[in-house]
């Protein structure tokens, strides 16, 4: 360990070797330019491609190890270390194996999944997110954190939603920045994934997407251009999927064209692990550095074949042969020292720690602002109680007994799940946490186990710390939870979904809406006995709830990390006020989303069953564009979805004044501020998010009701009222015009509409948008 941390400081702080053996010999003068500081870096890069072999060259854009390529040994450049990525720095494997390396140093802190993080509705958490994460990467020596995700949640069923930032593009942009600029602060690369539709996991080597230009741009794109282009992204990954027929780790629309020519991208392009097929095609359609190829991500991999790489010794041949001259070549070394001098050579990284108290703090603080109150209504709070009231927080003053159910309360949730699997320091679990606080009010805290779900004890060699085995069977499991209920002032159920295959994780889809391991039987026949009941999902994304108007408050939980427990004990309890938002739409049952109202998942297998063609035929209308849609059409209820986008309670209450704006017309050119006052008018402080939809009245294309352009969490004491801004310009009004192949704000009449989601709508103002 101490061996290892001088390493690290060695590479971090103290003058590379290179440097002390020509400093003796010659002035500053005679150091080259590629290691002299003072000049600009573009200048140092050609500097440093002017002394590179063909071999070195080529050494430089395709891997070395299962994580690691290498740099330049000759000229002092050291090997360039990635590591996942996105929730936490991923324990090492073995240099050329899937295995654990067995290391005793790469226990981390896990942060929150990324729709946790974005249901926070708060920048300043992501910009948190990205140092402290960024600081356990610079621990590990690691160069490049392979996250964040911002793929769209297109469908529920998608296997990895939980690593991304929602549906909307405008949330998805506004949340990846500051986690980009949050890590990269560290001297540590993002590279954002999944480089582009990567929006379901089943067949994902084989899914050609067809999208509209429209929906490309408006819907699946923003995030990532954010991230480019204001984030300022040193590297990107593309995605195992087809775009247009060809891969998109050298689709030459998506990043030749699109993320290098349209939007100025200087970093690197690194394929996913297993992405890159074709030695050519990688070449002319822009991909830079090449991972992971002969592996499928997850398990398989050839050993030692990284001469085979498609970048590799068959590249090299070609430029022998003079099928490509080095101009494709020196573009990609160019960005790939371009990411050494961002990061392996920067003298100037701060240093880096690893579980400091600091970032399992960020780690909690994400967690209890991403928790989102999805229900909670007024019930009697003890069985013999004459008034009625919410029944969260959990009122501890009369309690004896509360009871516990459910796996998800015992089971760690930083482990599996595909890629972003961890090895963690500590993971404290639900049923520990409300042991605890339960300890403090002198509250017996019973747990009745209720089903079992997954058993497994390890994953990709981490052990889970508890066992979970259970050999009763679902009438005994029913019998003794329903018995405990009864006797309990309180029953707080933990299900939900877990980081299994076919569940939350990589790899895979969920083959259902509704919960598994028959926890809806369960649910209905515990809250028969005892409606008291608290409901805590943990989830990446929404499940069916069919039960949901008998069970009095719902708790949606995410994936928590380190902190799971203690951050929901925090908000059960009422410690912690809860402000978090959905970032997804909550559908009541599958048929009310796009993409399966209209049948296009996953797709339809060409003849040869090579390629599954997946069209989105919803276009633009994904999430509350599609509810918001068919509003009104089908009758009152059948596209209400379960809960709203941006949907999220709290335990004190909130009054929006009225909308106004500094303005009534403006032109495509100009600016317009809105203003609303916001209230607390409960009895503690909490925080609500303003959210600001634009609708445009009239237009030549059809648009969607309304699109979230702005929002702003503030926190407000009881009884205090703030005054929200919102400034927005053309690029709120913009629809990208699949014609001309640019984005267009219309002239014409619009409408500013502020609510608390997408469903609470409090105040609209009308404006007109001038040529
Ligand atoms: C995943 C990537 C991940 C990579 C390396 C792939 O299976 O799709 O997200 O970064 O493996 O672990």
């Amino acid at each position: 360990m101490l061996k290892r941390k001088l390493k690290v400081l060695g590479q971090v702080k103290v003058l590379p070797f290179y440097l002390f053996t020509f400093l003796p010999l010659a002035n500053a003068q005679t150091l080259p330019v590629y290691l002299d500081e003072t000049k600009p870096v573009e200048q140092r890069i050609d500097d440093a491609i002017g002394r590179m072999t063909l071999d070195e060259k080529i050494a430089v854009i395709h891997a070395q190890s299962k994580f690691s390529s290498p740099g330049v040994k000759r000229l002092g450049f050291p090997d360039l270390w990635t590591d996942d990525g996105p929730h936490g720095v991923r324990p090492d494997v073995l240099w050329d194996e899937w295995e654990q390396a067995g290391q005793t140093n790469d226990s981390c802190v896990a942060f929150p999944a990324l729709t946790c993080l974005a249901a926070t509705w708060n920048p300043e958490m992501a910009r948190l997110y990205g140092i402290s994460l960024g600081e356990e990467a610079l621990y590990r020596n690691k160069s490049v954190i392979l996250g964040p995700g911002v793929n769209i949640n297109r469908t529920p069923l998608a296997g990895r939603n939980f690593e991304y930032m929602g549906e909307d593009p405008y949330l998805a942009s506004r949340m990846v920045v500051p986690y980009v600029q949050g890590l990269q602060s560290r001297g540590v690369a993002a590279c954002v994934k999944h480089y582009a539709l990567n929006n379901d996991e089943e067949y994902r080597h084989q899914v050609n997407v067809k999208v509209s230009d429209r929906a490309l741009h408006e819907i699946y794109l923003p995030a990532f251009r954010a991230a480019v282009q204001e984030g300022g992204a040193w590297s990107i990954m593309g995605a195992y999927n087809l775009y247009q027929n060809q891969h998109n780790c050298h689709n030459a629309i998506l990043l030749n064209k699109i993320l290098k020519q349209d939007w100025g991208f200087d970093g690197v392009v690194i394929s996913d692990w297993g992405g890159c097929h074709s030695t050519e095609e990688a070449v002319v359609n822009g991909l830079d550095l090449e991972f992971g190829t002969w592996t499928d991500g997850l398990t398989m991999g050839a050993t030692n074949a990284y001469d085979n790489y498609y970048m590799a010794e068959a590249y090299k041949r070609l430029i022998k042969e003079g099928k490509f001259t080095t101009k494709e070549l020196d573009d990609k070394v160019r960005r790939v020292l371009r990411l050494f001098f961002r990061t392996t050579m920067n003298r100037h990284k701060p240093y880096g720690f690893l579980c400091s108290d600091a970032h399992y703090d960020a780690a909690r603080k994400i967690a209890q602002e991403g928790i989102v109150l999805l229900k909670n209504e007024k019930i009697r709070k003890y069985k013999n109680d004459k008034e009625v009231a919410p029944l969260l927080p959990l009122d501890m003053k009369n309690a004896k007994r509360i009871l516990v159910v459910g796996e998800n309360a015992i089971k760690m949730m930083t482990v599996g799940g595909g890629s972003s699997s961890l090895k963690v320091q500590r993971e404290v679990l639900p049923l520990d946490a409300m042991v605890a606080q339960c300890s403090m009010f002198n509250v017996q805290c019973d747990y009745a186990r209720g089903y079992v779900g997954d058993t497994i004890q390890s994953y990709n060699g981490v052990t889970v710390g508890r066992s979970l085995y259970d050999m009763r069977t679902q009438a005994e499991l029913t019998a003794e939870a329903v018995e405990k209920a009864r006797q309990a002032d309180v029953v707080i159920f933990f299900g939900g979904l877990n980081k299994s295959e076919y569940q939350d994780s990589e790899g895979h889809d969920r083959k259902q809406y509704g919960l598994p391991y028959g926890q809806d039987e369960l649910i209905e026949a515990l809250v028969k006995v005892n409606p008291r009941l608290v409901y805590v999902n943990v989830s990446g994304n929404a499940v069916a709830m069919p039960w949901t108007d008998k069970v009095p408050a719902i708790v949606q939980a995410w994936f928590l990390g380190s902190e799971t427990g203690t951050a929901i004990a925090s908000v059960l309890f009422g410690d912690v006020n809860p402000s978090g938002k959905l970032p997804f739409t909550w559908y009541a049952s599958l048929d009310q989303c796009g993409a399966h109202a209209l049948n296009t998942y996953p797709g339809t297998w060409r003849a040869d069953h090579k390629i599954i063609d997946e069209e989105y035929k919803e276009d633009i209308f994904v999430g509350y564009r599609w509810t918001d849609r068919l509003k009104g059409k089908k009758g009152k209820d059948a596209n209400t979805p379960l809960f709203s986008f941006g949907h999220g309670l709290s335990y004190t209450t909130f009054k929006l004044g009225k909308l106004t704006a500094d303005k009534k017309q403006l032109t495509t050119d100009g600016q317009i501020t809105f203003t609303i006052d916001v209230t607390n008018t409960g009895n503690r402080a909490g925080a609500e998010t303003i959210q600001l939809y634009i609708s445009d009245l009239k237009s030549s294309v059809e648009r969607p009701v309304k699109e979230l352009k702005a929002f702003s969490k503030v926190m407000l004491q009881s009884g205090e009222t703030r005054q929200v801004t919102f400034t927005i310009d053309q690029s709120a009004f913009s629809f990208y015009d699949e014609q001309q192949g640019v984005w267009r704000a219309e002239p014409g009449e619009f409408e500013a509409i502020a609510g608390t989601s997408a469903a609470r709508l409090a105040s609209r103002l009308s404006f007109t948008l001038n040529p």
